[in-house]
């Protein structure tokens, strides 16, 4: 896979910061600032050659969209490999670590995948989902949208929320061995010990993995706090919260630790075109 400009994907968070900035200060579900980075979003794809989907749904009186992205090139959908973020944020701040980070990392990995005109032999998928912050709603009407044939032909689905927390951890999901295993050799390879964690229903993949989807992930930490020994191996500060500004209104551009950032993007590219085939 190639490496990532993490330049290409800190303008994509400026892009959702201004989307926030332009629009109350979130890009919360229901609101303006959701459907400006969701434009966005699309924007990007379009031009880049994907087949792009808005899929709708109601909820709380509301209307949700969540993005899919298809690469028209490559391997027939019977086996679909997806990576997926939310991109909603919750209404007290813009959201750009939760989750303008995982939205930005798999936007510049489509992207960069239409670089390279990549070929693979299975099919490629992206999705962005709306009112994960409510409770995986866009995930789960997406999952429920789908037929038990569409829904066999994933072969695995990838989620990447939070990705750029700025007192970082490197946690790989532990869903799969097959799929943690691509991670933690990766990062082992940049030098980078992972620690497995066990997201449970706390993101999308758990709308995917309740539908008997096979799931994996990675993790740059919450409202959890750093211990000295995860310190001493990646850096940062303990008996800090990896993010102290998680849900609140000072995740902004600020928020991020680049190198994280650029690492984790690079990890998804890598386990996007290894597992791709
Ligand atoms: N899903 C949580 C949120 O959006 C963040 C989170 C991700 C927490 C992964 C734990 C593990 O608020
Ligand atoms: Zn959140
Ligand atoms: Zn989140
Ligand atoms: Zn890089």
């Amino acid at each position: 896979a190639p490496d990532i400009p993490v330049a290409n994907v800190q303008q994509h968070l400026r892009e959702l910061q201004s989307a926030a900035s332009a629009n109350g200060g979130n890009r919360a579900f229901g609101g303006s600032g959701y459907r400006a980075s969701l434009n966005y979003m699309k924007g990007k794809l379009d031009q880049a050659g994907f087949d792009t989907k808005i899929h709708q749904f109601s909820y709380g009186g509301r209307t949700g969209y969540n993005l899919i992205a298809d690469w028209p090139k490559g391997g027939s959908s019977g086996q679909t490999l997806m990576a997926g973020s939310h991109l909603d944020s919750v209404t007290r701040g813009p959201g750009i670590n939760d989750n303008g980070s995982g939205s930005a990392a798999i936007l510049e990995t489509a992207l960069a995948v239409a670089r390279a005109d990549l070929q693979p032999n299975d099919h490629l998928r992206f999705g962005w989902w709306d009112a994960e912050e409510l409770g995986l709603i866009g995930s789960q009407r997406y999952v429920a949208s789908l037929s038990r044939t569409e829904l066999s032909q994933i072969s695995a689905y990838l989620n990447f929320d939070m990705v750029g927390s700025p007192n970082p951890g490197y946690f790989v999901y532990q869903d799969n061995p097959t799929i943690s295993r691509v991670f933690t050799d990766w990062y082992r390879s940049q030098g980078i010990e992972t620690e497995y964690t066990s997201v449970g229903g706390r993101s999308d993949h758990a709308s995917f993995a309740r539908a008997g989807v096979t799931v994996g992930g990675t993790f740059s930490g919450a409202e959890g706090i750093k211990n000295w020994s995860q310190a001493q191996k990646w850096g940062g500060t303990a008996g800090q919260p990896f993010d102290r500004c998680y849900h609140a209104s000072c995740d902004t551009t600020s928020n991020i630790n680049e190198r994280a950032l650029d690492v984790n993007t690079d990890a998804i590219a890598h386990a996007m075109w290894t597992l791709s085939g």
